[in-house]
């Protein structure tokens, strides 16, 4: 009989499962409150409905009699999908650990109880105890995130009293408990660690670690690109295993792609900052593929429908240098060309341009400001690295005033 997915998104890079679904003969019912969305193409049934609303989406999965249900590359769907899918027994992690995961003072507060590594953090709903708290703590630098948000929006470095007040109320304007997390902010050695990895059988059987990379402005704490494979130290990747593999065998944690973020702080303290119960956006999981020859997408979609996976799918065949970056504008304006040098036009391997000619472009301070995406390849590791560090030599977003 012919399986049904519901699909929470059909953005642009939520796409390749979409279509991978569809070339298994598999029914695509893709929800999302962008009635224009480009996965439209492909959907046998679309409904324009919120994934954040899990009451309805809950309705149109019954409905629909789905096999599987699944929030590819979006934070915004995980809860969403782990509670349908618990209620109607679908194939899922527990709904209370993806709450865990979803959430950044629940994490903090896991990761505090469970003995890991977290940086010292507090909680507030309301402007003058957060601007006490600052006060009392002039010498350190902070970050301030709302607790249920992702896509960098609404973070932002406290490094002294300057506009305190406009950063306190845009992180509460992107959190819907109108709550945000200030933390320490730890300084990290080495590049931040990005990248995918997937479970099954409850362990971490396949990762793909990758270098992150930042914008030194507008803002400095959205990651605008990644290469894999990672400079990490051997030790490093040791570490990085045991520890994920201790906080999802503590979270019970079954099967599925999961997007990661981390720090080392000291040569062998490791910090997690977040672990995302979802494939990673911006084209990682595309990447990964690229690079290694493992197709995260399918796995992704086939253990949403709870198919057994086979062990040799997650071996790497290959480690290839591959990055991404998200094209990205230092300026408001609109958009009248971007110009790619000679030298990085014969690394692009793959272009994704959201923004048309002459549209209105804004500058980099949230994820989706993004004008584009590219995933890139390179003959060595090194060219990589150095074409990655300096990418805003390569490639010039031009606006008109
Ligand atoms: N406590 C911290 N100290 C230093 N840098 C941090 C800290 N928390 C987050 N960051 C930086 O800010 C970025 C965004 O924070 P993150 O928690 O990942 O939010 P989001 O869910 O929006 O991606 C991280 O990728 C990391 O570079
Ligand atoms: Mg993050």
């Amino acid at each position: 009989m012919q399986k049904t997915i519901v699909f929470l998104g059909g953005a642009p890079h939520q796409i390749s499962p979409i279509k991978y679904a569809k070339s298994k003969n598999i029914k695509v019912v893709i929800c999302d409150s962008n009635p224009n969305c480009a996965g439209m193409l492909y959907a046998n049934k679309f409904y324009n409905v919120s994934i954040k609303n899990k009451n309805e989406i809950l309705k149109i999965t019954k409905k629909e009699h789905a096999d599987g249900i699944l929030s590819y590359a979006t934070e915004i769907g995980a809860t969403t999908q782990a509670f349908v899918a618990q209620k109607l027994n679908l194939p899922s992690n527990p709904y209370k650990s993806v709450q865990v995961l979803s959430y950044k003072n629940k994490f903090r507060s896991f990761l505090k109880d469970n003995k890991f590594y977290y940086p010292q953090n507090k909680i507030f709903k309301n402007f003058n105890h957060f601007k006490k708290f600052i006060s009392l703590h002039k010498n350190k630098n902070f970050i301030i995130k709302p607790v249920d948000s992702s896509g960098s929006k609404g973070i932002f470095l406290i490094n002294d009293d300057l506009n305190i007040k406009k950063k306190f109320d845009q992180a509460i304007h992107y959190s819907q408990q109108k709550k945000i997390i200030c933390e320490e902010f730890v300084k990290k050695i080495g590049p931040q660690i990005a990248g995918d990895g997937f479970i099954i059988n409850k362990k971490l059987n396949f990762f793909h670690w990758a270098d992150q990379y930042f914008n030194n402005y507008p803002n400095n704490l959205i990651p605008v690109g990644e290469s894999w494979p990672s400079t990490l130290a051997s030790y490093q990747e040791k570490i990085v295993k045991k520890t994920i593999n201790k906080i999802l065998k503590k979270l019970k944690i079954n099967f599925g792609a999961f997007n990661f973020d981390m720090q080392f702080i000291e040569k062998k303290k490791l910090m997690i900052i977040e672990i995302g119960p979802r494939n990673g956006g911006d084209f990682i999981p595309e990447a990964t593929k690229l690079s290694t020859g493992v197709d995260m997408i399918k796995l992704s979609v086939d253990s949403c429908l709870g198919n057994k996976i086979n062990r040799n799918l997650l071996k790497k065949k290959y480690i290839k240098p591959i990055a991404t970056f998200r094209l990205n504008s230092k300026k408001n304006g609109k958009l009248k060309n971007i110009k790619f040098s000679k030298k990085i036009k014969k690394n692009i391997l793959k272009k994704t341009i959201y923004v048309k000619k002459n549209s209105n472009i804004k500058k980099f301070l949230l994820g989706k400001n993004a004008v584009g995406s590219l995933i890139l390849k390179f003959k060595s590791q090194k060219e990589m690295i150095y074409k990655m560090k300096n990418i805003d030599n390569y490639i010039k977003i031009n606006l008109k005033y």
